[in-house]
């Protein structure tokens, strides 16, 4: 009689965009992979999958990673949010979600998840930089699409306005 695999997947608890979710994950699941085909929260996009591309990028507990560097049971019992929760309740985008559609800084959207999270991370922890900081801090991310320049110019815009407390722009 063939042996019976054991199942080695374990329940993750996440709180993600705010709400308790849970899910089933083999040790060595990845938790972009966790995310999107557990959660089905699929906003969160799979570019290179080894941490160069950026794409996968979520926070963590308030800190931006690599969610394809990140394994699903390392986030058990912790704050996942990504670009599902930017957006309010009643769907208005955020300051930064705003000033990428003003500024066209985006073609086909592939990055832009990634690069909206990393935003948000640094944003709050610099609320005052400078556009070569940005430029350091987005040559993290890559994109085929745009050339860099209107994102550039999007993160000045949204870092502008939300030093100056604008938010309703
Ligand atoms: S998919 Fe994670 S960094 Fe590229
Ligand atoms: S907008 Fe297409 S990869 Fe960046």
């Amino acid at each position: 009689m063939p042996r019976m695999k054991a199942d080695t997947r374990r329940k993750i608890r996440v709180t993600l965009n705010g709400r308790t979710m849970s899910g089933y994950a083999e040790p060595r699941l990845l938790l972009s992979d966790f995310l999107r085909h557990e959660l089905g929260a699929t906003g969160t996009h799979v570019g290179c999958e080894h941490g160069v591309c950026g794409a996968c990028t979520v926070r963590l507990d308030g800190d931006a990673v690599r969610s394809c560097l990140t394994l699903a049971v390392q986030a058990d019992g912790r704050k996942i949010d990504t670009v599902e929760g930017l957006a309010g309740e009643d769907g208005a985008l955020s300051v930064l979600q705003k000033a990428f559609r003003r500024n066209h800084a985006l073609q086909c959207g592939f990055c832009t998840p990634g690069i909206l999270m990393s935003l948000e991370d640094y944003l709050s922890r610099h609320p005052k930089p400078s556009e070569r900081e940005l430029r350091e801090m987005l040559s993290g991310h890559l994109c085929r699409c745009t050339g860099y320049s209107t994102i550039v110019r999007a993160a000045v815009e949204a870092a502008k306005q939300l030093e100056s407390g604008q938010h309703d722009v």
